[in-house]
Parts: structure tokens; C-alpha cells; sequence
């Protein structure tokens, strides 16, 4: 979408936002007979009123304060999904707002929610010129917005819908190596490099978990890494990103239950979609902050040399891996990635991976579990910016206890760590492959949505891609 900072002629569609039914005075030209209507439907707990000017329309939006700054934030997102519908609905192709609140923020907030409602995904229907959304741009008046904000707005926005098209692509499209190229344009297209490692030199690097999955695939693997210098760093090591890619997930040969279970699977790049839209952000806004992303990617099958239960895979750190479920594929191309994040000294690593049903199943949709080996403010940090865009965290603790479970008879150590605890098992796996201050985020509950809820299109979300940015928009910074 575009966006952009104009002082807007009124004979045009514009949203005011009010927190005080005084200020409906400055909605120009309003009359006596519209004023008591707004009111009237004000008081009846509705938080939007459209006038129709015969010519254009005038919304107005009465923002509540909520218990919280959080909750108020996202209830102007939410504003900004339902007021996406209704310019839609009335085939408007733009809207302007206009804060008339005493919350800064809140144009930007409620553009947040219009333009991320807005996305679709329409590369595959034949009739996808008549289904396209009539709305194309967003501005904002003088008072109501920086030029800065708007800037950043629009890149964050540009790269969640990037990253959302990633995870809607089916594997038809969308193979390792697809991905790999998709990567290598947003890196064209945000300004960070990108060095794609093919199946020779993934074997040359003995990447044993990225290789194990892929043997019962007939498409290749790909190892993609991006990275971002900016010209004055605020750290001094790089952070490392790190994106689960099975570009889909059939299990292997412990074959995922179908239909229901593997519907959803060609999601399961999530991860890798949100760490390279993110770079893509990162590198566009010019972060001052020195990042590196690693994606490996495969997709998981259960073709005729496919990896089995039972086998015992020597990981690229040397450490040996007895599998005894080949649907627990994510933690082993994860551990060689985080592996090869240790040549790099990082200051930190970030993965995100839609690794268990576990981690799903505990907090559903409304959040994302969390854990790591990070500092306690580094942590703090995260759960700040976690609640800042609404895409909140729930930490899990990685106790010892979590780690005898996956404790192997004939090898280091094991996939699979029993009936319970099972996102906190996978992440005590990864933790085996890190020597550095680590957080990992399980994002299985949260990275693809079956039905459109508020500003969440239906299908992939880039749910915690905000939270990252935010995380990495305020990092080094007191
Ligand atoms: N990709 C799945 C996890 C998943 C489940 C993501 C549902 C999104 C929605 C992962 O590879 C997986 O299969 N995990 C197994 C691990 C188990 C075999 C130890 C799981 O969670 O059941
Ligand atoms: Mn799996
Ligand atoms: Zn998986």
C-alpha cells in the first residue's frame, strides 16, 4: 500500500479519530442533526459512525482507553481492520486520517490495522482483477503522522505482506530452492546480501540434520544467508537470526495423520518468511544494528531414502542424533543452522521456528511461547516490544530436567522427549547446538491463521515479525 503525509482537501474520504465526543466539532462541516446522530450511536456502544457526504464519506472513530496502553493500541489496530472492510465495502480506493486525539499515535496505529487487513493473496485465482481490494492508499494529515513513521509504517507493512505471500505459496511453487531465490530478490529489493549454499556445499559442510531430512525429498535443500552492515553498528557483534524453512511437512516417514493434520504444513517455513521479511525491513529502514539471518530449508517426505526412525545422524557440530520420529524434523536442520551460528561470535541469536503442536496446543493462537539463555533484560526487552505490537510472549523455563528427557541409549542425544513437556524438549534440543545467548521462539500456534481475525488475513500472518522489529528498533538504546 502507499502511504503518505498531505494537508488533504476535506471534499475526500477521511477518518477523524476522537477520544472525546466534544471534539466531534472538528469534523469539518459536521451539522447539528449528524452531531446527535454520532452521539446517539456513540452512546449505544458503537465505535464507528460513517457520514455519507453524497460525494465522499467522513468516519469517525471514538478511541476508548483500555486497562492498558497494550490493549488501547489494539483496540486502534482493530478499528483500522473494521474501517479496511468498510472502505472496501464502499469501493473507496483511498482514506485519509486525521487525529483529533490526545494519543500520538493513534493514525499510525489504526493505519497499521487498515493496511495489514488489506493484504491478499490472489496469484492463483482466475478472476483475481474483479476480487482485488479497491483501496490502494492511506494518507495521513500533517499533525497526524512524522514523515519518519509513515516511512517505517510502510516498510514494515511491505515486508509482513512479503512474508505472509511466502508462507500462502504451496510447496507446487515453493520449493527449498524457490525460497532461496525469493530470498535473494528481498535482498536486491531491501539492500542486504544474500549467499544461497546448494546441496554440494551443504554435504561439503557435513550439515547432517538438513541433510537427513531432505533424503526422502527428490528437491534439493538450500542453506540461505543474509546479512546487513550498516554503516555504524550499535553492536559490536552480530545478532543472528534464525528461520525454521520445511517448506512443507509431511512428516517423513512418521507420516502426519491426513486430512487435518498436514492441511496447514506448507506453513512450516514460517519462520524462515519472517526472519527474511524482516531483514528486508531491517536493511530498508536502516537499522543501525549489524544482523546476519540463516535459513536452512528442505521439505520433509517420506520418499524411498528417507531418513528412518531409528537411524542415529551425525550432526554438522559432531554431535549424534538418534531419531526416533522423522516428524521432528525442525530441530534438525535447526541445529545445524545454530550451529554454524557460533562462527559468527554473536552477541545474540533469534530463531523462529513453527517447531511443536505442543507449543500450539498451550497457548493457541493468542501468543507466542518463548525460551532461551539470553540476558533477564534482554528478555525484558522482548516481552516490552511483545506487548507494544500485541504479539506477546509466554516464556517457558529450560530446566535440566526438560533435558534428561532427550537423552538417548545409543547416541548425544535424541529427537523426540517423550509425551509431555514437548515444546520445552525441542527447545532444551536446540539449546544442545548453542554456546552463546540464545532465545527461541515457537511460533506453530500463531504463523497461519484458518479464518481472517481483525487485521489477520486469512493464512499466513508474519505473527512476531513486529515484535522482532520492535525488539531490534529499540535495541542498544537505554
Ligand atoms: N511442523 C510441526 C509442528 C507444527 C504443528 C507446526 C502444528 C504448526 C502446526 C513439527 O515439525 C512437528 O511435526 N512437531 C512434532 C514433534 C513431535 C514429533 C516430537 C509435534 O509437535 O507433534
Ligand atoms: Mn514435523
Ligand atoms: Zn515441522
Amino acid at each position: 500500500m502507499e502511504f503518505k503525509i498531505q494537508q488533504k482537501a476535506t471534499k475526500k474520504h477521511q477518518l477523524y479519530i476522537i477520544d472525546d465526543l466534544g471534539k466531534l466539532n472538528q469534523v469539518a462541516g459536521i451539522t447539528t442533526e449528524e452531531t446527535s446522530y454520532a452521539k446517539a450511536v456513540f452512546n449505544a456502544e458503537q465505535t464507528q459512525v460513517t457520514l455519507n457526504r453524497y460525494g465522499y464519506f467522513n468516519f469517525i472513530y471514538l478511541l476508548k482507553s483500555k486497562k492498558t496502553e497494550a490493549q488501547t493500541n489494539e483496540a486502534c489496530r482493530k478499528a483500522g481492520a473494521e474501517l479496511q472492510a468498510i472502505c472496501n465495502k464502499h469501493k473507496l480506493d483511498e482514506i485519509t486520517l486525521t487525529n483529533c486525539s490526545a494519543q500520538a499515535n493513534a493514525a499510525l496505529l489504526v493505519a497499521e490495522g487498515v493496511a495489514l487487513a488489506n493484504y491478499q493473496f490472489l496469484k492463483y485465482r482466475t478472476e483475481a482483477k474483479k476480487l482485488t481490494n479497491t483501496l490502494t492508499r492511506i494518507f495521513f494529515t500533517k499533525d497526524s503522522a512524522t514523515v519518519k513513521e509513515v516511512a517505517q509504517l510502510e516498510t514494515i507493512v511491505d515486508a509482513i505482506y512479503r512474508a505472509r505471500t511466502l508462507v500462502n505459496e504451496p510447496l507446487s511453487y515453493l520449493t527449498a530452492e524457490q525460497l532461496a531465490k525469493e530470498i535473494a530478490a528481498m535482498g536486491k529489493a531491501g539492500g542486504f546480501k544474500v549467499t544461497i549454499l546448494n546441496k554440494a556445499r551443504i554435504e561439503k559442510e557435513k550439515m547432517g540434520g538438513l541433510l537427513s531430512v531432505n533424503r526422502g525429498s527428490i528437491d534439493p535443500p538450500t542453506f540461505t544467508i543474509m546479512e546487513y552492515v550498516p554503516k555504524k553498528a550499535l553492536n559490536k557483534k552480530p545478532i543472528v537470526l534464525v528461520g525454521k524453512g520445511v517448506v512443507y511437512d509431511t512428516g517423513g516417514l512418521s507420516l502426519k495423520p491426513t486430512p487435518n493434520s498436514m492441511d496447514r504444513m506448507k506453513s512450516d517455513m514460517g519462520g524462515a518468511a519472517l526472519v527474511s521479511g524482516a531483514m528486508y525491513a531491517i536493511a530498508k529502514m536502516q537499522l543501525p544494528v549489524h544482523v546476519i539471518a540463516l535459513v536452512p530449508a528442505t521439505d520433509n517426505r517420506p520418499g524411498e531414502n528417507a531418513y528412518v526412525p531409528g537411524d542415529v545422524i551425525t550432526m554438522m557440530s559432531g554431535a549424534t542424533v538418534e531419531v526416533l520420529n522423522t516428524d521432528a524434523e525442525g530441530r534438525m536442520i535447526l541445529g545445524d543452522a545454530l550451529h554454524w551460528a557460533k562462527q559468527y561470535k554473536p552477541e545474540l541469536v533469534i530463531d523462529f521456528a513453527t517447531l511443536t503442536g505442543a507449543a500450539s496446543a498451550a497457548v493457541g493462537e493468542h501468543g507466542i511461547v518463548c525460551m532461551g539463555t539470553a540476558a533477564e533484560d534482554t528478555k525484558q526487552a522482548f516481552r516490552d516490544s511483545g506487548n507494544r505490537q500485541y504479539e506477546r510472549l509466554v516464556e517457558y523455563p529450560l530446566w535440566d530436567e526438560y533435558g534428561d528427557q532427550i537423552k538417548s541409549d545409543i547416541a548425544d542425544i535424541k529427537n523426540v522427549g517423550g509425551a509431555t513437556g514437548g515444546a520445552i524438549t525441542a527447545g532444551k534440543f536446540l539449546e544442545h547446538f548453542t554456546n552463546y545467548p540464545w532465545m527461541h521462539f515457537d511460533i506453530a500456534g500463531v504463523s497461519f491463521a484458518m479464518a481472517k481475525k481483525g487485521y489477520n488475513t486469512v493464512g499466513g500472518t508474519a505473527y512476531g515479525m513486529r515484535m522482532l522489529l520492535d525488539f531490534l528498533m529499540h535495541y542498544g538504546k537505554a
